[in-house]
């Protein structure tokens, strides 16, 4: 195979994971270029003309082994399914994110957002930096839960949750500790064990509650008028036409449910973290509230769907975000067939990796890469044409199906915070200071803190004017 660059990394553990790893091939070999982790062959694509020629080829929609461990999590799920069953899922599964769907979970974005409002109040009597992560993981979960129908009893929600964490601790820990790789020796020890149990009982828990869906819809009348389709029922009623096993349904949702969660989450987090780290751009973002909402609180007016277009300023701050900290930071694929790369053939069966948070800081892309700057964003700055040297949902036929609903609510979650709260760091941090990891999406190593003030609406105005 005609490829440059090869190199063997034994050390990726410690220099803190496999983002190092593909930097520092980015630096040094030109794209593509072979490279090992672990005992694994993986060929780096790292320029937008060449990662557009993977994301829009139909024979690249298989997924990399770099996912081979998301699998216990996910099982045949969208994210990690196999091309022959994704077909039928992203058809199954795309209507839930249509243009009136996104209409009615607005209202469910909106409602959590003042809920978690109302916790911050409490919080924000307390002068200390604290850990917010948890805060709005909650919120997060209520809202995916909500939006995705999924109605468990609380212990039962509980336990679901804490089974999704250890899954993910599982996932982590396989995929570093190369012995456990191979199936045949991990479903022997005590973790393989560990992890069938608690797949398990998911599975059961997620069996009744579509069960009790479908026994509840069959004694519901539907007429014209009376037709309120939740996701459960679209999932269920298309899974009939698609054919679709009660497994596939229960790995479905639980993919939604984490990768809805987490990535919302995590980018939400992050701008926060940004907007305390970066108090001048915070204040513009508050100016801009106050543009549309004036004095009102988010209590006596809520944010509505139309308010979000009006919202450029906190758009940008988001996409810059996105583009710093991409939640996603890299993604693999499968070549299904040989593809043509440049001067290269890269054979079938390639395992192709884009290193996503590579080209969102790449200096010949982005100048300054680690200087946060939403002004990039700006529509007389940006252009208009999708640029492959900016993809934090990927693109092509295998994008992010979330997209749009990650982002309405990430801002209705931020247009709701920011109109009450100031948001502070006792000392601002470098963005370079940063140090990332991968724990299914990108994570901070070290946990992140801030300090939140109630705001005083009538100072503040003064403060901007
Ligand atoms: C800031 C928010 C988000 C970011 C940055 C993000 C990013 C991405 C990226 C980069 C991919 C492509 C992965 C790949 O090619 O392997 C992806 C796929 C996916 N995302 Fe998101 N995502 C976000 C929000 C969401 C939300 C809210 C949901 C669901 C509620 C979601 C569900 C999915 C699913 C199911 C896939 C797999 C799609 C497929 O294979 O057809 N994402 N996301």
């Amino acid at each position: 195979m005609p490829l440059l660059g090869t190199s063997y990394s034994f050390l990726y553990e410690i220099f803190g994971g496999i983002l190092n790893v593909i930097n520092k091939m980015a630096e040094k070999y030109p794209s593509p270029t072979q490279f090992y982790v672990a005992h694994k062959v993986l060929v780096g694509i790292y320029e937008p003309d060449q990662i557009k020629i993977v994301l829009r080829s139909k024979n690249c929609l298989d997924k990399s082994i770099i996912y081979k461990y998301g699998e216990s999590l996910f099982g045949t799920g969208l994210l990690t399914a196999p091309v022959y069953i994704w077909t039928r899922s992203r058809r199954m599964i795309a209507p839930i994110f249509n243009a009136y769907m996104l209409k009615k979970f607005f209202k469910v974005f909106a409602k959590k957002a003042l809920i978690l409002n109302e916790e911050l109040e409490q919080i924000a009597q307390n002068n200390n930096e604290i850990v917010f992560l948890k805060y709005i993981a909650k919120c997060v979960l209520g809202i995916t839960c909500d939006t995705m129908d999924i109605k468990m009893e609380t212990d039962i929600l509980h336990q679901f949750m804490k089974a999704i964490k250890r899954l993910k601790e599982i996932a982590r820990y396989r995929f570093w500790k190369i012995y456990l790789h191979p199936d045949i020796i991990f479903n022997l020890t005590a973790m393989g064990r560990e992890q069938k149990k608690i797949l398990n009982f998911m599975q059961a828990a997620i069996d009744k509650m579509i069960q009790q869906r479908i026994n509840h819809s069959n004694t519901v009348k539907y007429n014209d008028d009376t037709i309120d389709c939740s996701s459960l029922d679209m999932l269920i009623a298309s899974s009939h036409i698609e054919k679709f096993t009660r497994k596939e349904i229960c790995d479905n949702i639980i993919t939604l449910i984490i990768t809805g969660s987490d990535s919302i989450t995590f980018t939400t987090h992050l701008v926060i973290f940004m907007l305390a780290n970066f108090p001048k751009i915070q204040e513009k973002v508050y100016k801009e509230m106050l543009d549309i909402y004036g004095m009102e609180t988010p209590n006596t007016t809520p944010v509505k769907y139309d308010d979000i277009q009006r919202m450029h300023y906190l758009d940008c701050v988001v996409k810059e975000t996105l583009r710093i900290f991409p939640t996603v930071p890299l993604i693999g694929r499968k070549l299904m067939e040989d593809l043509k790369i440049g001067n290269h053939i890269l054979p079938k069966g390639t395992d192709v990796v884009i290193p996503i948070i590579h080209l969102h800081r790449n200096e010949k892309y982005w100048p300054n890469p680690l200087t946060f700057n939403p002004d990039r964003f700006l529509p007389d700055k940006i252009k208009a044409n999708p640029s492959y040297y900016y993809i934090p949902f990927s693109d092509g036929p295998r994008n992010c199906i979330g997209m749009n609903y990650g982002m309405i609510a990430i801002k209705v979650i931020l247009a709701t915070l920011v109109r009450a709260f100031i948001f502070k760091v006792d000392k601002s941090i470098d963005i370079k200071d940063i140090q990332l990891n991968i724990y299914i999406i990108l994570s901070t190593i070290k946990p992140l803190k801030i300090k939140i003030e109630k705001r005083n609406l009538q100072q503040n105005s003064v403060k901007i004017c």
